[in-house]
C-alpha cells in the first residue's frame, strides 16, 4: 500500500486531478489517497470539487482578493510543511504550472518527499510567456521523481533536459479523461437556447501577461468583428479575477449579442464547448479539450506550450494585437474552407485513460525506487 498525497488549488488543476483522485480511490488495496487543496482559487475550485464529488482531507484556504504571487507562494510553503509532517506520504502528486504546484513541489523538495509531476514537460522556453507558469513548470520538473508527460513532445522536452528516460512516462492528459465524463448528448441550457440559430462564439481570457492593454485589445477586436457579423452570438463565462472583469465590462458592456456570465461548472462548460462554433481564448486547458471536440480555437497568446493542437490544425496562435485578432477572427467567420480545415476532431492529448496509466505506474513496485534522496 502506498500513500499518495495529491495537492492542487486552482480550477484547471482540479479538473485534471479529480479524475486521478477517483482512479486512485478505486484501487483501495493499492493506494491510500489523501487530497490537499490549497484554496488558491475558492469559488472556481469548489465548483470542480463539487462536480466530481471530491472531498479534500486538507484545505489551506489561502485565497485572498488581489493576492500576489508571493502571497500564494508563502501560504503554500507554510501550509504544506505541517501536512507533509502529519501525512508522511510516499509520493506527492502536483499538476502543471501554477503557483500552488510550484510551491507544493518546493515544500516536498525541502522535506525530501518524492514528487510526481502530472502534465510534465510542457515548454515555451520563454520565461515571460506564459508568466509565471513557464518558470513554475520548469522548477517542478527539476525537483520531480516521476514525470508524467501528456505527449511525446513533452517527453522529448524532458529528455532533452536530461531527465532519466526510465522515469518519464507518456500518459496522455488527464483533462481528456474528464471530458469523457462531462459531454452529454441532448444537453441544454438557457444561454445555449438564447444563442440557437446564430453562430456561437465562446470566449475566455485570464492570463496574467495579458492583463491591461493586451486584454483591452482582444476584447475590442472581438466586439468589432461581431458587430460586422450579425449572425453571431457570444457567451463569455468570465474568470473571477477583478482585473479581468473590469477590462471585459469596460469594452463589452452594452453589446447585447455578447453575454458575460459567471464561471460555468466544468460539466456545463464542456457542453458549451461542444455546442460552440468558434472558441477565442488564452486558456491552456481549453487548447487541449478543443481538438478532441473538433472546435476551432483562436489562441490569444504570443506563445503556446501546446504545439500538438497547432500541428493538428485546430488551434491558431493569433497573439493579442487588436488588428491581428480582428483579422483572424473575421477570416474564420468568412472563409468556410479555413473553418472546415480547423474543425477536424483529433486527439493529440490522449485517449481518456491517462489517470489509469499514472495509477499503473505508481502501483508498479520498481517505480517506487526514488532518486536516492
Ligand atoms: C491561476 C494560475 C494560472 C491558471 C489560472 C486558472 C498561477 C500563477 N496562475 O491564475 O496558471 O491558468 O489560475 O484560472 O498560479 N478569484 C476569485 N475566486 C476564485 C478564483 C480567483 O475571486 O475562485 C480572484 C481573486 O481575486 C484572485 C484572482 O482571481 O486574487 C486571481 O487568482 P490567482 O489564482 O492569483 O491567479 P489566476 O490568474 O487565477
Ligand atoms: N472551464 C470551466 N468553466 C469555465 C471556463 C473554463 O470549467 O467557465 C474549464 C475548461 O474546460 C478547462 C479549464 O476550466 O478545463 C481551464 O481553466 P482556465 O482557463 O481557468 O486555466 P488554464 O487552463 O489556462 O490554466
Amino acid at each position: 500500500m502506498r500513500k499518495v498525497l495529491l495537492v492542487f488549488g486552482t480550477r484547471p488543476e482540479a479538473i485534471k486531478m479529480c479524475p486521478l483522485v477517483r482512479e486512485l480511490q478505486m484501487r483501495p488495496a493499492e493506494f491510500e489517497c489523501v487530497v490537499c487543496v490549497t484554496g488558491q482559487h475558492r469559488e472556481m475550485l469548489d465548483q470542480v470539487l463539487e462536480a466530481f464529488g471530491v472531498v479534500p482531507d486538507y484545505d489551506l484556504a489561502l485565497m485572498r482578493p488581489g493576492q500576489t504571487l508571493s502571497d500564494v507562494t508563502c501560504g503554500v510553503l507554510q501550509g504544506m510543511g505541517s501536512v507533509l509532517d502529519e501525512e508522511r506520504p510516499d509520493v506527492v502528486l502536483v499538476h502543471g504550472d501554477t503557483t500552488t504546484s510550484f510551491a507544493a513541489a518546493l515544500s516536498c523538495f525541502y522535506q525530501r518527499v518524492p514528487v510526481g509531476h502530472v502534465e510534465a514537460g510542457l515548454r515555451t522556453h520563454d520565461l515571460s510567456s506564459p508568466w509565471p507558469e513557464e518558470f513554475n513548470r520548469q522548477v517542478v520538473d527539476i525537483v520531480s521523481d516521476y514525470w508524467f508527460a501528456p505527449t511525446e513532445t513533452s517527453r522529448a522536452n524532458l529528455l532533452a533536459e536530461g531527465k532519466p528516460v526510465e522515469r518519464v512516462w507518456v500518459t496522455g492528459n488527464t483533462g481528456i479523461d474528464a471530458l469523457a465524463t462531462t459531454v452529454r448528448e441532448g444537453y441544454t441550457h438557457p444561454e445555449l437556447e438564447w444563442a440557437s440559430g446564430s453562430r456561437l462564439i465562446l470566449v475566455t481570457a485570464h492570463r496574467r501577461e495579458n492583463l491591461g492593454e493586451p486584454m483591452h485589445h482582444m476584447f475590442r477586436a472581438i466586439r468589432r468583428v461581431m458587430e460586422e457579423h450579425p449572425n453571431t452570438k457570444a457567451i463569455y463565462p468570465i474568470h473571477m479575477n477583478p482585473e479581468v472583469r473590469a477590462a471585459a465590462h469596460a469594452e463589452l458592456d452594452g453589446f447585447d449579442r455578447l453575454h458575460i456570465i459567471n464561471p460555468l461548472d466544468v460539466l456545463d462548460f464542456h457542453n458549451f464547448m461542444a455546442a460552440s462554433d468558434i472558441i477565442l481564448t488564452d486558456s491552456g486547458g481549453i487548447q487541449e479539450e478543443a481538438p478532441a471536440l473538433g472546435k476551432p480555437v483562436l489562441v490569444m497568446r504570443d506563445t503556446t506550450e501546446r504545439p500538438e493542437g497547432v500541428e493538428a490544425g485546430t488551434l491558431k496562435l493569433v497573439g493579442t494585437d487588436e488588428e491581428a485578432v480582428y483579422r483572424e477572427f473575421s477570416r474564420l467567420l468568412s472563409d468556410s474552407a479555413e473553418y472546415a480545415a480547423m474543425s477536424k476532431a483529433s486527439n493529440p492529448y490522449g485517449d481518456g485513460h491517462a489517470s489509469e496509466r499514472i495509477a499503473d505506474v505508481l502501483q508498479t513496485p520498481s517505480s517506487s525506487a526514488d532518486k536516492g534522496r
